[in-house]
């Protein structure tokens, strides 16, 4: 099982939290501009590793080979096991410098790429990409065997083009056309949301994994949900809204202690991805898109516990429940 690399979100926090529920699943930085690493003296805070996070991989993005080269073997002393490319990053700041999906358009550049970074480490190299730029441009077949021959050991394809962005549905079929014709493994990324999507996603494209990406926002049991379905059969029982705002504290006090003043404000819009699906959902997001401290930001959501077990107690009460149900409803009403 996969966590996708996700700029402003997969830092060592949030894959902390991921590999809790997940031991054994890959994960990923956030993606790293490879010219961005020429004259810094210390590797920057986006390339930290934990020792014991494996297996991990730093992502580069660049267009130029020689500084895609010397950023991965920065990124094997860091620790990281595989070096991932990224080859699908729509955004057009990224594109215009010619890196991210604008590769797709440049198999050359790209081909050079997977050849100077293998070329550099012993690690693997992998890519990760979408199936085209636009539904008039889909050359995933093409590029995807490319990738192959100069080198790659895996790839990760986004089933959409990169003028879909992030929107419309994922074409699962391509991730089926490309796993039909590539040795190196597949792994399908684009709309895995929960275990059913993966076990469905598995059988539509015979991939050999699936990568979990905006389904894991405010949500980091996901992984470890499907890794254990696809190991063991067993389904894990729905996170309770409850246990959700518990991990959101914890994943504010960790932001906080990584990153300080940084990470408060970047805990905000975690936060607001945690509250989803409760009563008071909306208000409780609104108030925590403004959190100023650890202390009011575990305050609010205290409160907040404190409210659903009230009117969960209130629901059990009213139905006449007994006290035994009560506690079982305690573990299961709030979402
Ligand atoms: C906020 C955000 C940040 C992302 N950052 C990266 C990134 O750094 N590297 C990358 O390869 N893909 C990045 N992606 C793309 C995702 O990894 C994934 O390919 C995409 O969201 C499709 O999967 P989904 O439909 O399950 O969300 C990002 C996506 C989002 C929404």
């Amino acid at each position: 099982m996969f966590q996708s690399p996700l700029s402003g979100v997969t830092d060592l926090v949030f894959r902390r939290l991921v590999r809790r529920y997940a031991p054994e699943s890959m994960t990923y930085t956030e993606m790293v501009q490879a010219s961005s690493l020429q004259h810094l003296k210390e590797v920057p805070q986006i390339m930290e590793v934990d020792p014991d996070e494996h297996p991990i991989s730093i992502q580069l993005f660049d267009c130029r080979p020689d500084f895609l080269g010397e950023a991965a073997k920065l990124a094997v002393g860091q620790g990281s096991d595989t070096i991932d490319i990224n080859m699908g990053c729509p955004v057009n700041k990224i594109t215009r410098k010619g890196g991210g999906s604008s590769l797709l358009r440049q198999p050359d550049v790209a081909e050079a790429i997977v050849e100077a970074v293998a070329n550099a480490v012993e690690v693997p190299v992998t890519v990760k990409t979408r199936i085209g730029w636009s539904d008039d441009e889909i050359n995933i077949l093409d590029f995807a065997r490319r990738m192959q021959n100069a080198g790659a050991q895996m790839l990760t394809l986004h089933g959409r083009t990169r003028k879909q962005g992030y929107t419309g549905k994922a074409r699962w079929d391509w991730i089926r056309r490309v796993k039909e014709v590539l040795e190196i493994p597949v792994i399908a990324n684009g709309d895995i949301n929960s275990v059913e999507s993966a076990i469905r996603c598995l059988e539509e494209t015979g991939a050999d994994g699936v990568m979990c990406s905006r389904g894991t926002l405010g949500y980091p049991f996901l992984v470890g949900e499907i890794d254990r379905f696809l190991k063991t059969g067993e389904v894990t029982p729905p996170v309770t809204a409850i246990a959700r705002l518990e991990c959101a504290k914890e994943h504010l006090q960790e932001l906080w202690e990584y990153k300080g003043e940084r990470g408060i404000q970047q805990s905000r819009k975690h936060l607001a991805w945690y509250c989803k699906g409760f009563p008071g959902a909306g208000t409780l997001r609104d108030q925590l898109s403004r959190v100023e401290s650890v202390a009011s930001g575990c305050e609010i959501i205290d409160a907040a516990i404190d409210r659903l077990r009230e009117s969960t107690r209130q629901r059990c009460v009213l139905s006449g429940d007994s006290t035994e149900r009560d506690r079982a409803a305690f573990a299961t009403c709030h979402d």
